[in-house]
């Protein structure tokens, strides 16, 4: 297969702070790619990437929230200022329904941060990406990380699930800029990645992880990333399910025969969704 490799190319990942996406810049960075990461802030096994990349491949940090669109530009702006324009973007900053934007715990004030985290920011970061590529005159490439959770889905996480199904489909409606504008959006749905966003927070969403629910290691999956970056075989519009043990598959737009086996998601353990039937019964208590 032909292959577009990374070396000497700029890339914006979002998200690249921690877990999946900081798996990702170091991938990226280690196969001579430059990387700008737009995040709030970076754990210290980023912040030891940062420090310690090489000179001839250069990682950069600016602090950013994805949720506010003038950061989202301004990411952007850095990046063309400090390395010229991007080649690479990949919007990878995403939340798992934490306790404060949550569907089962909402408030009368808070918006659902997770439909701007999870889905306003791909959106805009892809927009964004579109321009810069053109007004550069060269060829790009958007890659979303999206979930399993995006096929199948569960009562305790709704709106996470919702927003992965979302991206699939996003992905899906940019297929024709491949062929016309030489733009490829494609996207990694990987299955359940042992990373921060697991176990920070509000760590009661292990209760949903089985005995036979299978861990993937952030790594195996920037290999992915990398993989559908590179190969222009991966078209436009292509969604990639990443289950673990070297398992990938296409996610079909009809007729999809979901994903296979152990590894596709947090799926072994339903005592969340007992969690929620009691809540609904107080509520209904609390009613009558
Ligand atoms: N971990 C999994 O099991 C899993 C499975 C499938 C898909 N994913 C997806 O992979 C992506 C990366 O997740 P991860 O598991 O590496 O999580 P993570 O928590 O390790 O990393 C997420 C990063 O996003 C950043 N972020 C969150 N809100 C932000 C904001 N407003 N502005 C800027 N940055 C923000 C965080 O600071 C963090 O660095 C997410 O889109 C997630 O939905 C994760």
């Amino acid at each position: 297969m032909a292959s577009n490799s990374v070396q000497g190319k700029i890339a914006i990942v979002t998200g690249g702070g921690s877990g999946i996406s900081l798996a990702f810049v170091d991938l990226l960075h280690s196969n001579g790619c430059n990387v700008v990461i737009g995040d709030l802030q970076l754990r210290p096994e980023a912040e030891e990437l940062v420090s310690k990349a090489s000179k001839d491949a250069k990682i950069l940090f600016k602090k950013t929230d994805v949720t506010k669109w003038d950061e989202l530009a301004a990411l952007f702006e850095f990046t063309e200022k400090e390395l010229g324009a991007p080649d690479i973007v990949c919007p990878g900053a995403g939340i798992f329904e934490p306790s404060w934007s949550n569907f089962w715990d909402d408030t009368e004030t808070n918006g659902y941060k997770t439909v701007d985290i999870n889905v306003n920011h791909p959106v805009k970061a892809t927009r964004l990406a579109i321009r810069s590529f053109l007004k550069a005159n060269k060829p790009g490439v958007v890659v979303h990380i999206s979930s399993i959770g995006g096929q199948t889905t569960r009562l305790s996480v709704p709106i996470y699930c919702a927003t992965k199904a979302f991206i699939n489909h996003f992905v899906r409606g940019m297929a024709e800029l491949d062929e016309r504008e030489g733009i490829r959006v494609v996207a990694v749905a990987p299955g359940l990645v042992r990373s921060p966003l697991w176990f920070k927070e509000n760590p009661e969403k292990l209760k949903s992880v089985g005995e036979n629910d299978l861990w993937i290691e952030p790594s195996e999956i920037a290999e992915v990333l990398l993989a559908v970056t590179q190969d222009p075989a991966y078209k436009g519009g292509t969604v990639i399910e990443a289950s673990g043990q070297g398992r990938t598959r296409r996610v079909e737009v009809f007729n999809d025969a979901g994903p296979p086996g152990i590894g596709h998601a947090a799926g072994a353990n339903m005592s969340l969704e007992e969690d929620v039937h009691a809540m609904l019964a107080k509520e209904r208590r609390a009613k009558l």
